[in-house]
């Protein structure tokens, strides 16, 4: 079983779309350990996205995930983190298929809906950025033996 961060970006939570999301998941089968509605602050969001310090869009990037509201999720599953990234999809909302979060829901690079941990190392560093260790449940759902 693998951990994995989601974070319904700003633009997602303004754009009453975090339901929508999050039905995707829990009908995937991943298990909800944590979950927080909270707004990012200017130190959180360079920590989150301090691999990209150098990258043009950095700035912007701490302004967006500043603006607003996120929700930051923990979800648990057999390969959580490849699975989630598959069902994301591309950075480019328009380049992205349908059937992926960002193919489905956004055209934008930057405005992109959602974020999700590229690495089970990753997972764990970011999830420790955003949750408590005491945030985390962990739990048994009644159908975990069906979903596997
Ligand atoms: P994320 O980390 O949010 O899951 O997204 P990702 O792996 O698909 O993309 P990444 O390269 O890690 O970029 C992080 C976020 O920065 C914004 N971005 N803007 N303007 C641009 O060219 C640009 N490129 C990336 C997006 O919000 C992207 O998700
Ligand atoms: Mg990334």
């Amino acid at each position: 079983m693998q951990r994995t961060l989601i974070l319904l970006k700003p633009d997602c939570v303004q754009r009453h779309l975090i339901g929508a999301l999050i039905q995707r998941f829990e009908q995937k089968g991943l298990r909800l350990v944590a979950l927080k509605f909270t707004q990012a602050n200017r130190d959180l969001a360079k920590k989150h996205y301090a691999v990209h310090k150098k990258k043009p869009f950095y700035e912007s990037l701490l302004s967006f995930l500043t603006s607003g509201p996120t929700v930051a999720i923990v979800w648990e599953g057999r390969e959580a983190v490849a699975v989630v990234r598959e069902m994301i999809g591309k950075t480019d909302g328009a380049k992205s298929p349908p059937g992926t979060i960002r193919g489905d829901y956004g055209i934008s690079v930057q405005n992109n809906l959602i974020h999700g941990s590229d690495s089970a190392e990753n997972a764990a560093a970011e999830i420790a950025l955003w949750f408590q260790p005491s945030d985390l449940v962990s739990w048994q759902p009644a159908d975990m033996d069906w979903i596997g």
